[in-house]
């Protein structure tokens, strides 16, 4: 497929999303692309299908990084990056610089709420609100019908399905799965700060959730314990948190659809990472 068209202005992306047709399904980014961004659009593109329209946004967005973060020395491959999007059938990519989106320095924050202040809110302060900021903002640039956004950052996701609600935008947020590399460790892009010893100890993370991910048949306790055993073999993954949470990020439920999630550093690098499971309890009697 053909390079996508490049916008790198506000009305630049207006003219170009007004001289298109159909749905328009959006997939925001702060590029250094790989395979995962990639399912993001294409699930976009069979979303709204050839009459409609993929715009995917490449932004990295100083305001959800805290001070001492990567902001400076985040990936940024541009280039690459329009190649990925063109593959997998992105028709629009808007690729700001940060004056073009915050020409002063914002005032009205988007406030995420408790869930805000939690697992990862907790180690980055301010960061879903940088998030929920820009998201929003990104939301009002690129007008989409559907947005779609990586279960690989679940917590930022549940987030937006919640903004979203709260101040009623009229976009259908989907979810797309966690693309993993062969042995299992979930993509991202700044798995590319990683050397290879690093890399073999990141594998920790993804062990620890299939771990407590088999053990999910024996009950929430089993699910802990059995991830907690794989993280504690692997003393160089220093662990952040470990939690198992009901879908919606809420109290873990006592059976049922469950995550469970896991934060920890390697080297200078953190790293997160969540799955799925479902806590099917025996059944008690009567
Ligand atoms: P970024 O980390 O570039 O991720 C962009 C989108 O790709 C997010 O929805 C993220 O969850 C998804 N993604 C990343 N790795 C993935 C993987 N291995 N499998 C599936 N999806 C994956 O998340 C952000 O950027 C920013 O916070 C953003 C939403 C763009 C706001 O600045």
């Amino acid at each position: 497929m053909s390079a996508p068209q490049l916008v790198t202005t506000r009305a630049e992306l207006r003219s170009a999303l007004a001289g298109r047709g159909g749905p328009v399904a959006a997939v925001f980014t702060m590029g250094a692309l790989h395979a995962g961004h990639a399912a993001l659009v294409r699930a976009a593109r069979e979303r709204v299908g050839a009459p409609g329209t993929v715009v995917a946004t490449v932004f990295v967005n100083p305001l959800q990084f805290g001070a001492g973060e990567d902001f400076d020395r985040y990936p940024r491959t541009l280039q690459a990056d329009l190649t990925l999007l063109g593959e997998h059938g992105a028709d629009l990519a808007f690729a700001p610089g940060v004056d073009e989106v915050y020409p002063e320095e914002p005032q009205v924050r988007v406030v995420p709420g408790p869930l805000g202040e939690q697992l990862e809110g907790a180690a980055r302060p301010g960061h879903f609100s940088g998030v929920l900021t820009v998201v929003l903002k990104l939301l009002h640039l690129t007008t989409p019908d559907v947005a779609f956004f990586g279960e690989k950052d679940y917590q930022q996701l549940v987030l937006i399905r919640r903004m979203v609600r709260d101040v009623n935008l009229a976009v259908d947020v989907v979810g797309v799965p966690t693309v993993r590399e062969p042995d299992g460790l979930a993509l991202s892009s700044r798995n590319k700060y990683l050397d290879a010893s690093e890399r073999d100890v990141a594998l920790a993370l993804s062990a620890a959730l299939r771990a407590g991910a088999d053990a999910a048949g024996s009950g929430s306790d089993a699910v802990l314990g059995a991830a907690r055993a794989v993280l504690a073999a692997e003393p160089d993954a220093v662990v952040d948190y470990l939690e198992l949470r009901g879908p919606a990020l809420e109290p873990a439920p006592l059976s049922g659809e469950a995550r469970l999630l896991v934060a920890a550093r390697v080297g200078k690098t953190r790293l997160i990472d969540n799955v799925p499971l479902n806590l099917d309890l025996p059944k008690t009697k009567g």
